[in-house]
């Protein structure tokens, strides 16, 4: 029997991956880049147990006990990759995975927790290689993949039909740029409405202007990708915005359209801009994903000041400050996960 666990945080997209060529293996049609957070301030811990004899695949997500079908593919698919070179992983698996910050709060734990899974089935087959991971996360969640790397991080899209180009690759380590924050300002505990994986096939379906954002995107991550290894905030920041508001301006062009931002999401992006005229210099910007939180990406200097600003805007309910992070691994098992994991196999 063989029991790892690890740890994951999510990361913050710069430029997006909004739209995939192949659905299943998640191959996107851009590439993307973005910052691991810091798994201080936001992590998925997950103990994976393989092995036992346990009858069927069981995940304890925190703290429940239940079935979970996008668990259950991600599993299939990671199965089919390793299953004949480790039949170890065939058996059933006792999964149980833990976040540091309340589901409910609208952040994402989809990267963070497919990435943990990625890190811990690798660890436990003794697979070291960090594409390797990445890819692993990758079949759970497509911006997965870039959380198994710290600091600036790039996933290529790849061409390959079968996917194994398509992983990513860091481009900074946190060490060379640990000055930059993100400063996250929760509006909505709510779940999103529209799942980023049907959010994305309506828009590939029915945006015109989706064809419009692909022709600049990859442009984009160039440029993104030389702001970061010169470490040009203002250049970061710019694209970042633009990026973001191109997205949400692909999804508001869908049919029926995919509206994310609310009205929170729309003060806090007149209060950036305020804050950089104010200031005379881009030293802040925010970027949204498939929901109404704001991702303010600033410098841990500016942080302070940033998260004053967030929680004074009508609708902000909480806000959450996070460093650079240094990508996922691997962790003893806490005590804790060892107790549950010997009342589960010897009920
Ligand atoms: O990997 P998913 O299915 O959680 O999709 C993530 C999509 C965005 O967060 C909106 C953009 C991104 O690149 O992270």
């Amino acid at each position: 029997m063989r029991i790892i666990s690890s740890v994951a945080a999510p990361n913050i997209a710069l430029i997006k991956y909004w739209g995939k060529r192949d659905d299943l293996l998640k191959l996107p049609i851009n590439d993307s880049i973005s910052i691991t957070l810091d798994e201080k301030a936001l992590a998925s811990t997950t103990t994976i147990v393989l092995g036992s004899k346990l009858k069927r695949d069981t995940f304890i997500l925190n703290g429940h006990a239940g079935p979970d079908a996008h668990i259950t593919e991600a599993l299939l698919l990671i199965r089919r990759r390793l299953g004949k070179r480790h039949h170890i992983i065939r058996k059933p698996i006792l999964l149980i995975s833990d976040n540091n910050f309340p589901t409910a709060a609208g952040i994402a734990s989809s990267a963070s927790g497919f990435a943990a899974l990625a890190e811990a089935v690798a660890s436990a087959l003794g697979i070291r290689n960090r594409r390797e991971i990445s890819i692993l996360a990758r079949l759970g969640s497509g911006s997965a993949s870039r959380s198994a790397f710290g600091g600036y991080v790039r996933w290529k899209m790849g061409k390959r039909k079968d996917g194994e180009d398509s992983f990513a690759v860091q481009v900074s380590p946190r060490s060379r740029w640990p000055q930059l924050a993100d400063v996250i300002a929760i509006s909505s505990a709510e779940r999103k409405k529209v799942s980023s994986k049907s959010g994305m096939e309506r828009t590939l379906k029915t945006s015109e202007l989706c064809h419009c954002r692909q022709e600049h995107v990859q442009r984009a991550v160039e440029k993104v990708a030389g702001a970061i290894r010169r470490k040009d905030f203002r250049s970061l920041a710019y694209l970042t915005m633009r990026d973001s508001n191109a997205m949400h301006a692909t999804m508001l062009d869908s049919w029926p359209p995919i509206i994310y931002m609310n009205d929170t999401s729309r003060a806090v992006v007149e209060a950036v801009h305020q804050y950089n005229e104010k200031a005379g210099s881009l030293r802040a910007a925010y970027t949204f994903d498939a929901g109404p939180n704001a991702h303010v990406i600033t410098t841990r200097k500016e942080a302070g000041k940033i998260a004053r600003m967030l929680k004074g805007i009508r609708g902000v309910r909480k806000v959450i400050v996070s460093g650079v992070g240094e990508g996922s691994k691997t962790i003893p098992t806490p005590q804790k996960t060892k107790q549950l994991i010997a009342r589960i196999l010897h009920k």
